[in-house]
């Protein structure tokens, strides 16, 4: 995206003049106080929002003339973990992680195995069948993070995604960021969390004061 500014209604620029390339297989973090714009960085990214000024190409795309049907096969490719979780109450926890493969056409006795293996992974292997709306906020971000990744998406979007759980299973969850990445897929994760973001090798950037700045890869702790 280039030379990109954001505002809400009448109020003040919240991103000004943002320049930011993600490339693709990278693992990028996006870092900042709350308030900042994380998320409206990451909703520009996933075409949720539209910018006031600048361009967005997106898979080499120009969004801003893109057709709606266009858009939607290029939305396709992203998965995204929203702050809000964003799940379907009418649906079960299984139906939930299985919709992005539903939408392209696969059929349920093909995914049923690695979708029950994945929520296996994130610690719901017992919740299978039940509404999201019934589980803690912590059990529900791992919902989302399954329904994120099932399908190997090009770009995954994630903001805040350890917010709501302990230490140990922020791990077990970026270990599933990281496998995802190393299968070729671009991860950029919104987070405060200092510690996840040391622990892994990745392009640290921070939105302060409506800019971005870039402090390049670091080698995580403890390892040569
Ligand atoms: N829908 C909206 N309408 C008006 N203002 C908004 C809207 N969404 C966000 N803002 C404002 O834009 C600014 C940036 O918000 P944003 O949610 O992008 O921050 P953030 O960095 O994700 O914060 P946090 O770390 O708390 O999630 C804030 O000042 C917020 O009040
Ligand atoms: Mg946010």
């Amino acid at each position: 995206m280039s030379h990109i500014g954001l505002r809400y209604g009448n109020g003040p620029e919240i991103l000004k003049d943002i320049n930011f390339t993600l490339q693709p297989g990278s693992m990028q973090f996006l870092t900042g106080p709350s308030g900042a714009g994380k998320t409206s960085l990451l909703k520009l990214i996933y075409l949720a929002l539209q910018p006031n000024r600048g361009f967005i190409h997106l898979f080499g795309q120009d969004v801003s003339i893109s057709s709606r049907d266009e858009l939607a096969l290029l939305r396709r490719k992203i998965g995204v973990v929203f702050q809000g979780f964003g799940l379907l109450g009418h649906l079960s926890v299984f139906e939930n992680v299985a919709l992005p493969l539903r939408v392209t056409g696969k059929k349920h006795d093909d995914y049923k195995d690695d979708v029950k293996d994945l929520l296996q992974w994130v610690g719901l292997g017992k919740s299978l069948d039940v509404s999201p709306d019934t589980l803690s906020g912590g059990e529900k971000q791992r919902v989302a993070i399954a329904r994120a990744v099932v399908a190997k998406p090009d770009l995954l979007i994630a903001d805040e995604p350890t917010g709501n759980v302990d230490l140990q299973m922020g791990k077990r969850l970026m270990r599933l960021f990281l496998e995802l990445n190393r299968l070729g897929s671009t991860v950029l994760i919104a987070s405060h969390d200092l510690s996840l973001i040391r622990s892994v090798s990745a392009d640290v950037y921070t939105i302060e004061e409506g800019a971005l700045s870039l402090n390049p890869a670091k080698r995580p702790r403890g390892k040569k």
